[in-house]
């Protein structure tokens, strides 16, 4: 979910900018309370997208104050009831929520009987119980909210208005994001930064228990239990044009297209113009310190740690075992002796990723966090930080994230494998590769057109699809299917290209899309061989060839780059394949149904 609070300001419409931007949390449902500081308060929610809550807001809804909310359900349906903001029984408190109540059904039971509920949410027992608190101990609403505060388990960024002084706006942060915004006699609470970079860039960060009286000239922030901490401002340097869709009708297709650029920018910042790598040193010495590196992610970015695995262990020669965030923050398995521990994460927000890092802190193991986002959380709490530097990723479906996630671990096993004089590493020159990469990546992008024709051809009318491939294959044809089924909604598996005769391939008809990756030498050859099986059966298969291995009924020549960097290049077409595969279909592409970009919920 994400949210978005000002004071001091006409707030309507930078509430409900700010919302649009971000959108990529969710976009379910989405709401707004207003107050003029006149006596007048407005509250609106809509079902869907932000564009749904402006049609239904008058001109005369206007205020001083306000907060936002725009959703992805966890606790009840996207209907107007549960939409955000939820008030009390009194309607004193109005309170926007980002984050799970863990204990929300005891506080209900033990301090809520008798109170008349209008949602089916977490957020709502929490404004309740904000209200049964100052009107039982008649405290005023900031000592109300801190009290409530005590009492609530789960995760949490909230802003809270109390109409009785509605001049503030009450923060608190636990595990969810929140900044806080400045501004020249108006202050901005905001999920990010991004969102509201139209109206300051000085910012300052939140931690984990801090809660916070916001007023137009003034912030104060204080734990719980009400002892003042100083936040120090600080100005953001990032370019607000670098989040704009400029003349692209999607995100998705402007992130694909700037990929190549991506990779200069990489091997400019993280190699120096002899090729070494310009890695601070205390990480290459942990992670050449380690027995065992453990890549964990999620989603994508899960994806682009199987390529990685390959790097580590041909680069650096250190064993690598890549989790899904999710199933091993509960299932830990027999850690080797020396683990180093690599969190990839386009956000930096993922919370299933964040339970993993817990633990490893709690053993005092140590740690790096790869992600976009500048001091974000994962980044916040590792040991150590590299930056992607890809700019910031609007669209749903991760791409440019994805291919800056390879890249910058080729570096680092590239840099630990020096370090460690593996002669792989130091005879990789991954400076010249990187520029073929990026060479190889323009070319795909101008060759779109091509694709599209493909993905007319054979992804307009089915329901169904396959990605296979070898080796590194594997691993790309694992995000080519999610790309595919996450814009599109063609039901799309990847699978390795000889797995899939041990079961699956009954399912091929008439027509099924086979989409096949050939980068691997060393079974360039077997895959052909799998081609065929699935073509007797009657699919339609779209090859996308590695160069040295391509013949003229190839659909898509791949430039030859090294076989370990191959990934980068075979992902280009298939993420076009996907982006017009939903465009041609007429579908939102960047914000595909359900789904959220950043998920900070287990
Ligand atoms: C969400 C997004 C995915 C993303 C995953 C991990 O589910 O929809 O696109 O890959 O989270 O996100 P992260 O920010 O940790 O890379």
């Amino acid at each position: 979910c994400g949210i978005v609070g000002v004071v001091g300001k006409p707030a309507k419409d930078i509430i409900l900018n700010g919302l649009t931007n971000l959108e990529y949390r969710g976009y379910d449902s989405a709401g707004i309370y207003l107050n003029d500081l006149n006596g007048n308060e407005y509250l609106t929610k809509a079902v869907g997208r932000i564009s749904n809550l402006k049609e239904k807001l008058t001109p005369d809804e206007q205020g001083l104050v306000g907060i936002g909310h725009t959703r992805w359900a966890t606790h009840g349906k996207p209907t107007v009831d549960n939409a955000h903001p939820h008030f009390d029984e009194t309607k004193r408190f109005y309170l926007v929520h980002n984050g799970v109540i863990e204990n929300y059904a005891e506080l209900k039971e033990k301090y809520l009987q008798g109170v008349d509920f209008h949602s089916d949410t977490d957020t709502e027992v929490i404004v309740q119980l904000i209200g049964k608190i100052a009107r039982d101990k008649d405290l005023d609403g900031f000592s109300a909210f801190k009290e409530a505060l005590k009492l609530v388990k789960g995760s949490y960024a909230f802003l809270l208005i109390d109409n009785t002084e509605p001049d503030h706006v009450f923060i608190a942060k636990n595990k969810s994001p929140m900044m806080l915004g400045i501004g020249d006699g108006f202050n901005i609470i905001a999920s990010d930064a991004i969102s509201v970079l139209d109206q300051t860039k000085t910012f300052v960060d939140l931690d984990d228990g801090d809660v916070g009286d916001i007023t137009k000239d003034n912030y104060v922030i204080e734990t719980i239990d009400g002892k003042r901490v100083d936040r120090e401002p600080y100005v953001l340097d990032i370019d607000p044009n670098a989040a704009s869709k400029g003349t692209y009708e999607f995100y998705m297709l402007k992130e694909i297209d700037e990929q190549p650029g991506v990779m200069r920018h990489i091997s400019q910042d993280y190699l120096d113009e002899n090729g070494k790598p310009v890695v601070e040193q205390d990480i290459v010495d942990a992670v050449a310190d380690s027995d065992r590196i453990y890549i964990l992610a999620a989603g994508t970015s899960y994806h682009a740690g199987l390529v990685g695995k390959n790097l580590f262990e041909k680069f650096s020669d250190i064993p690598v075992e890549v989790g899904l965030a999710s199933e091993f923050g509960y299932h830990f398995p027999k850690l080797s002796k020396k683990p180093f521990f690599i969190f990839l994460s386009q956000s930096g927000e993922t919370a299933d990723s964040r339970v993993v890092l817990k633990q490893v802190n709690e053993r005092h193991l140590p740690s790096l966090t790869i992600t976009n986002v500048q001091g974000s959380t994962l980044s916040r709490e590792a040991t150590y930080t590299m930056l992607l530097k890809a700019g910031p990723e609007i669209a749903v479906a991760s791409t440019k994230a994805y291919t800056a996630q390879i890249a910058v671990q080729a570096v680092l096993a590239k840099a630990v494998g020096e370090k460690k004089n593996v002669a792989d590493a130091k005879e990789f020159d991954l400076k010249h590769q990187l520029a073929l990469v990026a060479e190889g990546m323009q070319q795909l992008v101008d060759g779109k057109e091509k694709v599209d024709e493909l993905a007319k051809k054979y992804l307009a009318k089915t329901r169904n699809a396959f990605y296979i491939g070898r080796g590194v294959d594997y691993a790309v044809a694992l995000e080519g299917a999610l790309k595919l089924k996450e814009v599109s909604y063609i039901e799309t598996e990847g699978f390795a290209a000889a797995e899939l005769k041990h079961g699956t391939i009954a399912l091929i008809e008439k027509g099924t899309p086979v989409i096949t990756l050939i980068n691997d030498p060393a079974t360039a050859d077997l895959t052909r061989g799998n081609i065929r099986e699935v073509e007797s059966r009657g699919a339609s298969v779209i090859t996308m060839v590695a160069k040295q291995f391509a013949n003229e009924n190839d659909d898509i020549v791949l430039p030859e780059v090294d076989y370990y960097l191959s990934p980068l290049v075979t992902i280009v077409p298939a993420q076009l394949l996907a982006y017009y595969a939903s465009k041609n279909k007429g579908l939102d592409v960047d914000k595909p149904r359900n789904l959220a970009k950043s998920v900070t919920v287990e």
